[in-house]
């Protein structure tokens, strides 16, 4: 056990429900909440501000290196902020989703990026969800949960939110949009999503978000009366 509670990690595809359920598990164990790929979009977005081309890749590392990501707690889970200036909203646009696959790739980004988050995690009582954090990132997190969903109910899902934040992108597109996403993310030399050896998987697709936090919050229980 860490110094304050255990390292959580929370990896698997897009819109498998990682966030949703991240955030609910560490308000539960009073956790520290973090979303990796937040700091993944950032960059991104960073990048189409300041017109640099997605695959120029020295000019992207030196924005990961000349920048500082943060984030706040609020009672939605987290703002987000880079040098001081708040994108939460601007982070979750379809220009930043179907790009940053492609900052995501780069070795420096992601060796940055880790660093950022080793740090982040190393005291403990933290849930961080992304991609690699099993794997890569936090290789010995007490808890690692790979949660996974079938692409139809993905992409349904995405679809609910969009909705809600007033764009129509149609179901087919979407689901397009996330096999394309997978691919990319599981295809990448560098930290591919893969599943830890260790990780316990939840298959999400025909479970409601109570019951995928209360299979989590059981592992965590587990760990936590074996410490
Ligand atoms: O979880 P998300 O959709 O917000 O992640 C955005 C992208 O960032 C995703 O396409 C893959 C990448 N990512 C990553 O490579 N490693 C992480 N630990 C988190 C996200």
């Amino acid at each position: 056990m860490h110094k304050n509670g255990l390292q959580v990690a929370i990896d698997g595809p897009a819109s498998a429900g990682k966030s949703t359920v991240a955030k609910l598990v560490a308000k539960q164990f009073n956790y520290i909440y973090c979303d990796t790929g937040a700091m993944y979009r950032a960059v991104t977005l960073k990048t189409i501000r300041s017109g640099i081309s997605l695959d120029n890749e020295k000019e992207i590392s030196a924005i990961v290196r000349n920048s500082k990501i943060t984030f706040a707690p609020d009672e939605n889970g987290q703002k987000v902020f880079i040098d001081g200036d708040e994108i939460t909203q601007d982070i979750r646009s379809e220009n930043v989703t179907n790009s940053v696959s492609a900052v995501a790739a780069i070795a420096d980004v992601r060796k940055q990026l880790s660093a950022q988050q080793q740090e982040i995690a190393k005291d403990g009582g933290i849930v961080m969800d992304g991609r690699d954090i099993g794997t890569a990132v936090l290789p010995r997190a007490e808890v690692k949960i790979f949660l996974i969903a079938s692409v139809e109910e993905r992409a349904k899902r995405r679809y609910k939110e969009n909705i809600q934040k007033g764009i129509n992108t149609p179901l087919e597109e979407l689901q397009l949009e996330i096999e394309a996403r997978d691919y990319k993310d599981s295809h990448r030399k560098i930290s591919p999503l893969t599943k830890a050896d260790d990780a316990t998987e939840i298959d999400t697709t025909a479970l409601s978000i109570e019951k995928v936090v209360s299979e989590i919050a059981k592992v965590i229980n587990l760990k936590l009366n074996l410490n």
